[in-house]
């Protein structure tokens, strides 16, 4: 057809066929997209809900502390389904445990480990000591200190705008009857209260009060919030109920 030479010595006709390429190629990774139910997981627990929940309010909060402090310049939050990754980090990361992120944590830079699973990998009292002074508990660490987060008192006062604000781009928090019957559908009563946006400030209160990483519950710190939302990071689903290869169809 045409010469290579011919091609390359005539700019024209290279970006014209360059273009042509990147076409094929993008409607290639795109339009299956639009015909396929979904490229999200439905991972379901025991007994038929949802396992993937919505982050309380105390964890959302915490994730909020995560990205005001950048850990996401040295932490990614995504197993890719590689076997060395697996080995390290366990089960490559499903597209359900990021549906409710906004915005997901992915990341593409591990200076630090991964933490798509660090959730019960430590206690709480390690994650405190380690946040203050990384170096107290892993010697060799480049991890910087963040002693403010045991001083700093978490703010909530706008914690059902966060919520409301979320609600708006989808995730399922719930504000009126109806929707908070929904959720008792879809997670089950106990979850859904947790979801609740009119009593937010009441579980996100009781909760921190159990976590208690200061040592004052009275006292509700951003360490309490940061702590609860690490130790749920990857938790949700029981991968020991289900099949190895059950996810592949979605890859
Ligand atoms: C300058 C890069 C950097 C930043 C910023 C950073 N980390 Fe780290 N983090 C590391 C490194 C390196 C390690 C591995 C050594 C260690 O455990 O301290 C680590 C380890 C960790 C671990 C233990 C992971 C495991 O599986 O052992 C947790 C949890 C963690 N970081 C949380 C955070 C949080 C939360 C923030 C934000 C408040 C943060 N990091 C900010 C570099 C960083």
């Amino acid at each position: 057809m045409f010469k290579h030479e011919s091609i390359e010595t005539n700019t024209g006709l290279l970006i014209v066929l360059t273009l042509v390429a990147i076409g094929i190629g993008g409607l290639v990774e795109i339009v299956p997209l639009f015909y396929i139910d979904g490229t999200v997981e439905e991972v379901k627990t025991a007994d038929g809900k949802d396992a993937v929940r919505p982050y309380t309010p105390l964890e959302l909060r915490g994730r909020d502390i995560y990205i005001k402090e950048g850990c996401y310049n040295c932490h990614s939050q995504m197993i890719r389904p590689f076997r060395d990754e697996a080995l390290r980090y366990g089960h490559y990361s499903l597209a359900a445990e990021s549906q409710y992120d906004h915005p997901f944590q992915w990341g593409s830079k591990r200076t630090g480990p991964d933490l798509a699973r660090v959730g019960g990998k430590y206690s709480n009292g390690w994650h405190v000591k380690h946040l203050v002074k990384p170096t107290a508990v892993v010697p060799t660490s480049i991890m910087p200190n963040y002693p403010w987060l045991l001083e700093n008192k978490l703010s909530f006062g706008d914690i059902k705008e966060r919520m409301l604000a979320l609600k708006q781009v989808g995730v399922p928090y719930s504000f009126t009857q109806i929707e908070f019957d929904a959720n008792v559908e879809k997670f089950g009563e106990k979850v859904a209260k947790t979801l609740d946006i009119n009593k937010a400030d009441e579980n996100l209160m009781a909760q921190a009060k159990k976590m208690n990483t200061d040592g004052d519950a009275a006292r509700i710190t951003e360490m309490e919030a940061l702590v609860a939302y690490l130790q749920v990071l990857g938790t949700m689903i029981d991968f020991k109920q289900h099949d190895e290869h059950e996810f592949i169809q979605f890859r």
